[in-house]
């Protein structure tokens, strides 16, 4: 995790706006990139973060500040990296074999891969649901929400009952499994899968959740649902959410980073403003292409 003197030049261009025509060309790229302001709790900083796989880079260095308890969506044509970004957000990029990653995440100005820090403990702050449901196989649908808390122990002190009943609710499945709460969350439906998976994430009370493709197994009343909770959750947690669903992404998010794939395949963040700039007056051609649905 260093950083690198191109890093410096790069930061350089974004801090101080007066710099030298030799860095014209990195601040015409980087003025399609919001400067975010933000103190409120789970800002994310992203400096010059790049990942890989091997050799191969599949996200070229971003830089960018993702709100605190704001929800930002992460568009952007298959294989463009977003999965692989995210990933590195909560320290999951580095669990695949022969992945690394460079560069800078910081939550609330810590930076989360400092030797100091232990990875469990960020992925219990920084949650994740992925696109295919994993609830535990030999868990209960109880146990499986509870998971987490057991691991960790209960932040607000309330009767896991409470907390266990309440994720469920969040997440919009409390009515479908109150009942039957031994039974096996794997004898869900795929999409009361996802919901359960989202109960578990939010049990233990993370300070930001991230979200790669929840609904894609959804039907149009889950979806929904999700996106209430997402809306509702919005105020307490912050949310990164990759979706392929541009009104979704319209409906649920404040900010939006927009990535794509260079020559050398890389994923490039090409544009990240509001929501509704990005989606009705985007500064990058790509942008406006790829949201009015002319590729990708
Ligand atoms: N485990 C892996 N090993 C090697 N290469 C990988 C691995 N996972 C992803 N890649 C490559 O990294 C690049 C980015 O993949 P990623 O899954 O992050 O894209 P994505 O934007 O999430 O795509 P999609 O919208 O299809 O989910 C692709 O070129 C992909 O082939
Ligand atoms: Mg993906």
């Amino acid at each position: 995790m260093t950083q690198q003197a191109p890093t410096q030049t790069q930061r350089d261009s974004r801090d101080h706006s007066g710099a030298g025509p030799s860095l014209q060309a990195t601040q015409e790229q980087r003025s399609h990139i919001a400067k975010v302001e933000s103190t409120d709790p789970g800002t994310i900083t992203i400096e010059n973060l790049e990942a890989y796989y091997g050799n191969f880079r599949a996200v070229a260095p971003v830089t960018f500040t993702i709100p605190g308890r704001k929800v930002t969506a992460v568009i952007g044509p298959s294989g463009c990296g977003k999965s692989t970004f995210i990933r590195c957000l909560n320290r999951m990029h580095e669990t695949v074999r022969g992945a690394s990653s460079r560069g800078h995440v910081l939550l609330d100005g810590e930076d989360i891969n400092g030797p100091k820090v232990d990875p469990v403990l960020i992925r219990r702050k920084i949650g994740m649901v992925f696109q295919k449901p994993n609830p535990f196989p030999t868990m209960s649908i109880y146990d499986n929400v509870a998971s987490g808390l057991k691991l960790n122990g209960i932040k607000s002190g309330r009767p896991m009952n409470e907390i266990v009943e309440q994720a469920l609710r969040q997440a919009a499945l409390w009515d479908e499994v109150k009942d039957k709460l031994k039974q096996a969350g794997t004898a869900l439906s795929g999409g009361q899968q996802q919901r359960l998976c989202i109960a578990r994430a939010l049990a233990v009370e993370p300070e930001v959740l991230l979200m790669d493709e929840p609904c894609s197994a959804l039907d149009p009343i889950a979806t929904l649902a999700i996106e209430d909770l997402i809306r509702q959750l919005a105020p307490d947690v912050t949310i990164v959410i990759v979706t392929h669903n541009m009104q979704q992404a319209s409906r649920v998010s404040d900010m939006t980073a927009f990535f794509m794939m260079n020559e050398q395949r890389s994923g490039e963040l090409v544009e990240y403003a509001t929501t509704e700039t990005i989606f009705t007056n985007p500064a990058d051609k790509r942008t406006e292409d790829y949201v009015t649905g002319r590729f990708g």
